[in-house]
């Protein structure tokens, strides 16, 4: 049987920020619902403040052991709790994880320092040593170093082999090396695999020390490499070249499912999508106090409200749009305080047609993905996106930029002797008039019904469900 090992910083249900939840959320059980007893499929996480106490009530106590993080002892709690065929563990330690939010504090470095040091020592007191070690982004980056760099000679630790997911290239945790020894607990002889560009960086190291690196999507993999995409570490990747690939994540089937899903005032199937949709409509247009009206086509962005989502093209079209046609739009996200006052401004300016909502709210957005017929994600990089594959599960027609995920996952509408082709409507070039253009274009096929019908069939008959890519993580797996 083989044995793998996730590690991450968020886990759906658990705690999350963003895709990488979803993912390590959905990832481990899918592959346990496909290799069944052929495989032991176990994830790491930290125990951190936001976690519910439903959680904690199934959680039991696996070890209590002391971690040596460079000079400082920390006390380790180590809980488990099954779900899905899945056991999951937790690493406690207050000081570190019981705090306001996941990310953001000036200690991040020294925290999951621990969290990976911990990582590495648990397996030996919960007596699971795995094939695969799968750590995913920087915050758990270290766990391939220190495996390599400390634990290779005891006993247990031999042959575990590693593999490296970069979700996001833009967050490598880069720190001042000077704290190598004082945080990291790593002598100068480690420092070449550390250092970057004058940094410590801990993705650079984990791309250089794991058996394999994958990223999430096929064309981020080729990005990646350019330094367009790169955020400095090109280099490095085409160095490590050779153990790269991208696999295209899925979104999970059971939670995403519009025919099931408990939050929507009306359930609905590929077969009544539109009148569905219609109905969760009137309901969220009554809930945001928008003209209740089945027949305007509403559009939705949910993002973080953050440059590389494509945002500066949304703020130089959505005033022509909104002002020119009749239509709606509801936005759901938080982030930058420009991108926040610009939707403030323009709700401000069109109350009848625009409702914005500055959170974070997975259950409304899921109302918002059931209510809207256009999603708009015109990213200016995106490592693979999820929310244009919840959008079409949902059945709203995605518009979106060709990079990275987008670019494998959508496909522009066409029409090739009366079938219709594509998924949705896509552009190039990181242009303000392509977009406009392309949500033009998806309005005015809103009117024009039949064809309206058949690409929405279309979309939500494409399978973004985890099945074919959790087999390429197998083959993955199987190949070191
Ligand atoms: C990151 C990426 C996003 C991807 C997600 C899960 O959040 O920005 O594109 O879908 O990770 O891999």
């Amino acid at each position: 049987m083989k044995k793998i090992l996730f590690v991450g910083a968020e886990v759906m249900p658990f705690a999350a920020t963003g895709g990488l939840g979803d993912v390590m959320g959905s990832l481990p059980a899918a592959i346990k619902a496909r290799e069944k007893g052929n495989v032991d499929v176990r994830v790491i996480m930290p125990l951190y403040g936001a976690i519910k106490d439903e959680w904690r009530a199934q959680m039991k106590t696996e070890a209590e052991i002391e971690i040596s993080c460079a000079w400082r002892l920390q006390y380790c709690g180590i809980k488990s709790l099954q779900k899905d065929g899945v056991t999951y563990y937790f690493i406690d330690n207050e000081y570190y994880f019981k705090r306001d939010k996941l990310y953001g504090f000036f200690d991040d470095g020294e925290r999951y320092a621990y969290f990976c040091k911990a990582v590495i020592d648990s397996m030996a007191h919960i007596g699971f040593y795995p094939d695969i070690l799968h750590a995913n982004d920087w915050q758990s980056a270290m766990t391939v170093v220190y495996l390599n760099t400390k634990y290779r000679n005891i006993e247990g630790y031999a042959n575990t082999k590693t593999v490296f997911t970069i979700h996001n290239i833009e967050y490598q945790g880069k720190y001042d090396p000077i704290i190598l020894g004082d945080v990291f607990g790593l002598g100068v002889e480690h420092l070449s695999l550390m250092r970057y560009d004058n940094c410590i960086n801990l993705m650079k190291a984990a791309i250089c020390c794991a058996d394999r690196v994958s990223t999430v999507s096929p064309s981020y993999a080729e990005e990646i490499k350019t330094s367009e995409y790169s955020h400095g570490l090109d280099h490095i990747l085409h160095l490590n070249s050779h153990k790269l690939c991208g696999i295209l994540n899925g979104i999970d089937y059971d939670y995403y499912n519009p025919a099931k899903d408990t939050v929507l005032c009306k359930n609905y199937n590929r077969r009544n999508t539109i009148s569905g949709k219609n109905e969760n409509k009137l309901a969220l247009q009554r809930e945001c106090g928008l003209p209740e009206r089945a027949d305007v086509p509403m559009m939705a962005i949910i993002s973080r409200l953050a440059s590389h989502k494509g945002l500066d093209l949304v703020t130089e079209v959505m005033y022509g749009i909104i002002g020119n046609r009749d239509v709606q739009l509801v936005v759901l996200g938080t982030g930058e305080q420009k991108y926040e006052s610009f939707f403030c401004d323009l709700e401000r300016t069109y109350p009848d047609k625009v409702k914005i909502f500055l959170t974070y709210d997975r259950d409304l957005s899921k109302k918002i993905y059931a209510a809207c017929d256009v999603f708009i994600m015109p990213s200016k990089s995106e490592p693979c996106g999820l929310s244009q594959m919840i959008a079409s599960r949902y059945g709203a027609i995605p518009v979106v930029r060709e990079t990275g995920g987008l670019r494998d996952s959508i496909k522009g509408y066409w029409v090739d002797n009366g079938e219709v082709k594509g998924n949705g409507f896509t552009f190039a070039n990181y242009y303000s008039g392509e977009l406009y253009d392309r949500i033009s274009a998806a309005l005015d096929l809103y009117y024009d019904k039949p064809w309206y019908k058949k690409l929405v069939s279309k979309i939500t008959g494409t399978d973004f469900s985890w099945a074919s890519s959790a087999e390429k993580y197998m083959d993955m797996y199987n190949s070191i």
